[in-house]
């Protein structure tokens, strides 16, 4: 708890001139925010304003019903930002100067249907209705925040964070599959004919009215299937007028408004700060040295409601630009602490595509596990600093900092920066190496180097928004040597399996100085079961299963850096060529899996649909994988591998 003695409160206050005047816009309506409200979510604010739309599920951003979009304008880049969120987690006055849009904002049967709800009603998406809201915000943010139509992918993934349980995925996914781009070729592609002359559509393979737009006459009425665009057709109940396709802006006010220091009161005493400037932040930590830090509430939320965890003062420092830096450095990267984890994953894909590729193998192994991290939501608002500084063993991160290299800057109230290896930062149960007048500032990333590779792993139940049962971080640097190649630096660090994540010491140390070889893997794996013992009552379960996943990890590892050896054309090895198949990422496997689902699926009967998702199954289950099967028949007889 925040101890609030009364000079210390005098001193918070002396230092800045604080104010208590919050708004936000709701479905395009200002609202002034009274003082003592900082113990609310955004979500039971909401429902007491008579906003039911939004749905409390589990009450801990698991679900998804609670979704709702909110807009803010970025002063750097002068464009407003769309993103989706959970409610239920959101502090009430974390969203000041914001504008957000609930289900009610964007249609209803008055107005009309916005189109990405009536398409869920028209697929038969909803069942019980509970989680449609969610699923419809959900699929509105991502329509609101692209530039270009999205890809089936990016739909799917921004649907992973929204739990159906009745009406199943399948009709859901079909819904939305309208708004996606797919290939160009299918809509652009004349039309090929059938022996009969009829014309053949490219985008169904069926005979159809498709003309090269060339061809089609100016008068010809009928419109060609591949070119046709899904038009919203819903009506309203009153004067039966079509929807307007009007979606609410950013309000002009907040777009001008200039943001304040806010400090404001919740219920039990509870303080709400929200500085603007580092040194008001650093001050503020003097005085409360207790003092919860906030950014996503993402852990904390879940602390308060679901664990009895009380914090009498709470800094959000969501509004402080020192931790939300994002650089480009000469030795690596600068990520602030409070940069969002979408920001980061949007950041590393800039940095992948623009630097070297040696360069850039932490990134990679970075962005593909955030793919894992929790679902949209979640991500939208939690903080890389909020990762790192709750400790959490099962973290999907930390395991990747340690590995990686990675060095936390620490800064004090006195301004002094020290920096520590993010290897030595963790020392007990969510116990970090930060004394109470310090905070994280930011995480120093280095570039990895020629011949060295980078590789995340994650288990879970279900692959998307699942916490680990085991996850980790593995690094490799090779350099040649008298004609071999020799291990000459090797991090290994596994999360899930201990208090902190776990560093295979005695594994690295064995393997430093050894010539890349298949016969290393015998060994390494006997030193890996000495480093990793997982005791038979284990916290967490499964032991069996999750030893064997510690070592096939670094298996898929060791395949994964002769594989990169292999295709330089650097290195052969005599490993079995079946084996490589576990290294195809699930995305590669399932975009394939999907394309021959589609070309061929569609036009078999059920018992050969049947046989191709059999192939797919067999070559998924050899990598441990879990696939969300595209078709309807089978989705439910593809489970967990
Ligand atoms: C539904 C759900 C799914 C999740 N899935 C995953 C997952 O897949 N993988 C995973 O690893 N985690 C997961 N998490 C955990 C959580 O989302 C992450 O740990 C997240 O990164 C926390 O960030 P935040 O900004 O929300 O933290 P907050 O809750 O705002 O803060 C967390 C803690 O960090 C402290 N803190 C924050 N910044 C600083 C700083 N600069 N200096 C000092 N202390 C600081 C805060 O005081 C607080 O104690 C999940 C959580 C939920 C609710
Ligand atoms: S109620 Fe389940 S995510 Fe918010
Ligand atoms: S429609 Fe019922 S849980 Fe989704």
């Amino acid at each position: 708890m925040g101890s609030l003695t009364k000079a210390a409160q005098e001193g918070a206050s002396a230092a800045v001139d604080w104010s208590d005047e919050a708004v936000i816009y709701v479905n395009g309506v200002r609202r002034v925010l009274p003082d003592g409200l900082a113990h609310l979510t955004l979500l039971q604010y909401l429902r007491d304003i008579g906003l039911r739309g939004t749905k409390l599920g589990c009450g801990e951003g698991g679900c998804g019903a609670c979704t709702v979009m909110v807009s803010c304008y970025d002063q750097t880049t002068k464009k407003s930002q769309h993103y989706a969120i959970n409610a239920c987690l959101a502090p009430l006055y974390s969203l000041e100067g914001m504008h957000i849009i609930t289900v009610e904002g964007i249609g209803d049967r008055q107005r009309g249907l916005h189109p990405v709800q009536e398409r869920l009603a028209e697929a038969h998406g909803s069942q019980c209705g509970f989680c449609t809201p969610g699923f419809v915000m959900s699929m509105y943010a991502l329509l609101r925040s692209s530039k270009h139509p999205p890809t089936e992918e990016q739909i799917e993934d921004s649907l992973a964070g929204n739990l159906c349980r009745c009406t199943g995925y399948r009709p859901i996914i079909d819904a939305f599959r309208v708004f996606a781009k797919t290939d160009d070729s299918l809509y652009t592609a004349s039309p090929s004919e059938n022996a009969n002359g009829q014309a053949i559509c490219p985008s169904t393979g069926k005979p159809c009215s498709c003309r090269n737009e060339t061809e089609v006459s100016a008068n010809e009425s009928s419109t060609p299937c591949s070119v046709k665009s899904y038009l919203p057709c819903s009506y309203n109940e009153i004067d039966g007028n079509s929807y307007s396709e009007k979606e609410l802006i950013f309000p002009p006010e907040l777009q001008l408004r200039k943001f304040m220091p806010l400090k404001l009161n919740g219920f039990n005493g509870i303080r709400w700060y929200r500085p603007l400037k580092l040194e008001q932040l650093l001050h503020l930590r003097s005085c409360y040295p207790d003092a919860k830090l906030i950014i996503g509430n993402s852990e904390v939320g879940v602390e308060t409601k679901f664990k009895n965890a009380q914090y009498k003062v709470m800094i959000s420092v969501t509004h402080v630009p020192e931790l939300h830096t994002l650089k480009v450095e000469e030795h690596g990267l600068h990520i602030g602490s409070a940069v969002r984890l979408a920001q980061l994953q949007k950041f590393l894909k800039n940095v992948i595509a623009e630097r070297g590729s040696h360069e850039t193998s932490s990134c990679h192994a970075i962005l593909r596990q955030l793919k894992w991290f929790a679902g949209t939501q979640i991500r939208n608002v939690a903080s890389v600093g909020g990762n790192i500084c709750t400790a959490s063993p099962i973290s999907d991160l930390n395991p990747l900092w340690m590995a990686t290299g990675a060095n936390f800057q620490i800064i004090d109230v006195n301004n002094n920066v020290r920096t520590t290896a993010a290897k030595d930062f963790f020392l007990g149960y969510r116990k970090v190496d930060l004394k109470a007048d310090e905070i994280l500032l930011s995480v120093i990333l280095p570039w990895t180097r020629p011949y060295e590779y980078v590789k995340e792993f994650k288990q879970a139940h279900r692959r998307e928004d699942d916490i680990a049962l085991v996850n980790a971080g593995m690094r490799m640097h090779i350099t040649e040597a008298e004609g071999n190649w020799i291990v000459s630096d090797v991090s290994i660090v596994y999360g899930g399996v201990a208090a902190v994540p776990l560093t295979a010491a005695k594994t690295e140390k064995f393997l430093v100085g050894k010539k890349l070889d298949d016969g290393l893997l015998d060994e390494t794996f006997n030193f890996l079961k000495e480093d990793i013992p997982l005791a038979e009552n284990a916290p967490g379960g499964m032991v069996e299963f999750r030893s064997s996943l510690t070592l096939s990890f670094f298996f898929k590892f060791f395949l994964h850096v002769t594989h990169e050896m292999n295709i330089k054309g650097l290195w052969k090895v005599g490993l079995d060529a079946a084996n490589m198949s576990a290294i195809q990422s699930y995305t590669d496997l399932f975009l394939l899996q999907h394309k021959v689902m589609n070309q061929w699926g569609k036009e078999l009967p059920w018992d050969n649909q049947w046989f191709i998702c059999q192939l797919c199954f067999r070559s998924l289950v050899r990598q441990n994988m879990l696939m969300t099967h595209q078709h309807p028949q089978i989705t439910c007889m593809l489970l967990w591998c």
